[in-house]
């Protein structure tokens, strides 16, 4: 037997005196009230009542904060942005004010294809620089993980460039970013009048080449009318699927185009927006356990009325995400906070499910579940100090409720504190 040294334990540090809504599925908020949480380097290694912490967790800590009652979640997640893009769409807005829809402007050649034409021309350190403040914002909200999709390049040499800014902000910035695959965002000009051609050159060139160097972690499309069809759609999956790739759909937006059951049948990670899914395609989801991610933005910005069949979500057990859908057009929303909100008042989700949208099922969305999402013993160290004493309040108002302190695996990555005056 080789003589090895007993494995020397890393300090330990503790958060006590806190609120704490680990968001495990046991209890509402999993909510423990008068807790503590310590971690060993990035991850934790105890969480529960105070009165029930192992004496020699203290005689190891390194620092014990006192967070004063104040109110701990896990860190944000949000499991569904296009925020990697140039220029804007302010011009658009405004014809929608005046009574355009967003579907109108896209056969006029705007809409998503208007974001195409300025990303394309944009260099991939101007790309980089206009997405920055974008990630910042939701990063100030507690956000420690984000996925962010191609898709407004449409060609192979600009996705490529897309997917390389999108790596790049997750090596540059302490937070998690998961890549995912949209070609199938828009027709792109160069291919009008044969969508087909271009679903082949998504299939036989992009998917492949994405899966053999990693770039992405899932396939997403954009099945609907304005879009592309339930075959086109499924012949993408097929090629993810061929490729070891998990897949994911924009669904149900503003038609019923059997989108969620045909990802579904794909065991998609999630299918999104759903205003107009029908039953069985809520079924299908809750077979495959596919999550719902609800897109309140989109609603509001585009001035939808139908709201997603929550009721329904609740009855098969599908579970529910909330994002920002954080893009130029339908969505430019850089508040996850907000959104929590939104999901509140526009679709009547509770506190619990909104906050659990953002967390738990948002993880799970993302494939991540295993290491964030909920705060749990060998998870990462992932969670946000709030001005709050209880989950219920949080994006309760809007606006006025940033984080006080964001850990990231462990490490301080965000605090709300003003500079003091400096007495001038
Ligand atoms: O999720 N619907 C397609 N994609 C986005 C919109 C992107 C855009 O308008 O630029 C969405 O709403
Ligand atoms: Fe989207």
């Amino acid at each position: 037997m080789p003589d090895t040294a007993p494995q020397a334990s890393k300090p330990i540090e503790i958060w006590t005196r806190a609120r704490i809504a680990t968001m495990t599925t046991d209890r509402p908020y999993g909510l423990i009230d008068s807790g503590a949480l310590a971690r060993e380097g990035e991850k934790i290694v105890w969480v529960g009542e105070s009165r029930d912490r192992p004496g020699d967790l203290k005689s190891r800590a390194r620092e014990i904060h006192d967070v004063e009652g104040r109110c701990i979640t896990p860190g944000l997640i949000d499991c569904h942005t296009h925020l990697v893009y140039a220029g804007n769409r302010a011009g658009e807005f405004e014809q929608r004010l005046l009574g355009a829809t967003y579907a109108d402007i896209a056969g006029q050649g705007g809409g998503i294809r208007a974001t195409v034409r300025a990303t394309r021309v944009a260099r991939a350190e101007e790309l980089f620089e206009q997405s920055l403040p974008r990630l910042r914002s939701l990063m100030s909200e507690g956000v420690t993980a984000v996925e962010i999709k191609s898709g407004y390049g449409l060609d192979v040499e600009t996705e490529l460039r897309m997917l390389s800014v999108i790596r790049r902000m997750g090596e540059t910035l302490p937070v998690t970013v998961v890549p995912t695959y949209l070609g199938a965002h828009a027709l792109p000009p160069e291919f009008e009048g044969k969508s087909d051609a271009y679903v082949d050159l998504i299939c036989t060139d992009m998917i492949p080449r994405i899966a053999r160097d990693r770039l992405a972690c899932a396939v997403d499309a954009y099945c609907e009318t304005i879009g592309f069809s339930p075959a086109q759609t499924e012949r993408i999956f097929q090629a993810a699927s061929d490729c070891r790739m998990p897949i994911r759909l924009h669904a149900e937006q503003f038609s019923d185009q059997g989108g969620a059951a045909l990802a579904a049948r794909f065991k998609a990670l999630s299918a999104d927006h759903l205003e107009y899914v029908s039953e069985a395609g809520v079924q299908a989801m809750a077979e495959a356990g596919t999550v719902a991610v609800l897109l309140p933005g989109a609603f509001y910005f585009l001035r939808e009325t139908q709201v997603p069949p929550i009721q329904t979500f609740r009855d098969k057990k599908v579970p529910m995400a909330v994002a920002t859908d954080c893009n130029p057009g339908s969505s430019p929303a850089g508040s996850l906070l907000l959104m929590l909100n939104m999901a509140r008042t526009l679709f009547r989700l509770t506190p619990e499910e909104a906050l659990a949208g953002a967390t738990r099922n948002a993880a799970r969305a993302l494939r991540i579940d295993k290491r964030s999402g909920t705060l749990e013993t060998g998870k990462n160290a992932n969670f946000v100090i709030w001005d709050i004493a209880h989950p219920a309040e949080l994006a309760c108002g809007i606006g006025y409720r940033p984080p006080r302190v964001v850990y990231r695996r462990g490490r301080k990555v965000f605090t709300s504190q003003l500079t003091p005056p400096q007495g001038d």
